[in-house]
C-alpha cells in the first residue's frame, strides 16, 4: 500500500531499528509518531510520544492523545543477559514488561484506532524467538512470547472477521547499542562476535519493514526471520 498521509506509531523510534524505520516512513511521506523515553533522540519530523513502556498506565495515557493510526510497529524492546539457572527474576520481569507485556497492550490499544480493512500491526521478534541461543538467558522467552501474542492475535482477528494484517520480524545480530547491554561483562565475547560476521544495520531491517508495508492488501507477510550471511546458527 502506499504510504503518503499514512499516521504510523513506531516504538522504541530513537535508536537502532526504529530510528533507521522511521527515517524511511518519512521519506515515503508517512506522519511518524515516535514512541520512546529519550524523545531527543528522535528523527526531525517524528512526531514525539514520550513514554516509558513499562508503566502499564504511562502507556493509556500515552494513547489517550492518539485519535486514528494506520499502522504500529513494536519495535521498542532490550536485552540484558539474564541466565534461567542464576538470573536476577527483577530482570526477567523488566524484560518481559517492556518486551512482551507492553508490547501487548499496544497491539491492544491501536486495534479500534486502525482501519478495519486496511490496518497493519508489525512485531519485532528475534532469531531468538525461533530458537534459543545457549548463552542468551531469559532474552529469547521474551522473543518467543513476542511471536505467539502476534499469531495469536492473527487468529482472534481472523475469528472475529477483521482483516487487519499482523507480521512480526525476526532478525538477528543488528548493530545497534541493545549488544552493549547484552553482553555486559562479556564485551570481549561481542568483540569476536562482531569480528566474525558483517551484522545486520539497521537498515536491513528497515528494508523489511518496508516490504511488508507495500505489499498489497491482499498479502499478509507473517514472519521474515534474516540474519548476517556470515551468522551461524
Ligand atoms: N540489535 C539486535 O541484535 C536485535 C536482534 C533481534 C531483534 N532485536 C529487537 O529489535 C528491537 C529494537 O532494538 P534495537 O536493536 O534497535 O535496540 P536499540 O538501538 O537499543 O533501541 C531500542 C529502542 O527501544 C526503546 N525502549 C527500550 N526500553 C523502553 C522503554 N522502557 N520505554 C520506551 N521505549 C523503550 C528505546 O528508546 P528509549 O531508550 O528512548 O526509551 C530505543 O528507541 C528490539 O525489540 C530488539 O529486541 C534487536
Amino acid at each position: 500500500m502506499s504510504l503518503t498521509g499514512k499516521i504510523i506509531l513506531v516504538t522504541g523510534a530513537s535508536s537502532g531499528i526504529g530510528r533507521a524505520t522511521s527515517k524511511r516512513l518519512l521519506k515515503k511521506g508517512a506522519k511518524v509518531l515516535g514512541l520512546c523515553r529519550n524523545t531527543s533522540e528522535l528523527i526531525n519530523g517524528v512526531k514525539p510520544i514520550q513514554c516509558d513502556l513499562a508503566d502499564a498506565d504511562a502507556i493509556n495515557t500515552a494513547f489517550t492523545d492518539i485519535l486514528k493510526l494506520d499502522v504500529i510497529i513494536n519495535n521498542a524492546g532490550f536485552a540484558l543477559l539474564s541466565r534461567i539457572s542464576d538470573g536476577n527474576p527483577a530482570d526477567w520481569e523488566a524484560m518481559w514488561r517492556v518486551n512482551v507485556q507492553a508490547l501487548t497492550i499496544c497491539c491492544q490499544k491501536a486495534l479500534p484506532l486502525l482501519p478495519e480493512n486496511a490496518g497493519q500491526i508489525i512485531n519485532i521478534s528475534s532469531m531468538s524467538g525461533h530458537r534459543v541461543p545457549p548463552s542468551g538467558g531469559f532474552y529469547a522467552p521474551t522473543k518467543f512470547a513476542v511471536r505467539a501474542v502476534t499469531d495469536a492475535l492473527r487468529s482472534e482477528l481472523r475469528a472475529d472477521g477483521k482483516k487487519t494484517r499482523v507480521a512480526s520480524v525476526s532478525p538477528g545480530f543488528v548493530d545497534t547499542p541493545l549488544l552493549n547491554n547484552y553482553f555486559k561483562g562479556r564485551e570481549n565475547d561481542l568483540e569476536k562476535t562482531k569480528a566474525s560476521m558483517q551484522m545486520l544495520t539497521p537498515d536491513d531491517v528497515a528494508d523489511s519493514i518496508m516490504h511488508i508495508l507495500e505489499t498489497p492488501l491482499h498479502v499478509e507477510i507473517t514472519d521474515i526471520q534474516m540474519r548476517s550471511a556470515d551468522q551461524i546458527g
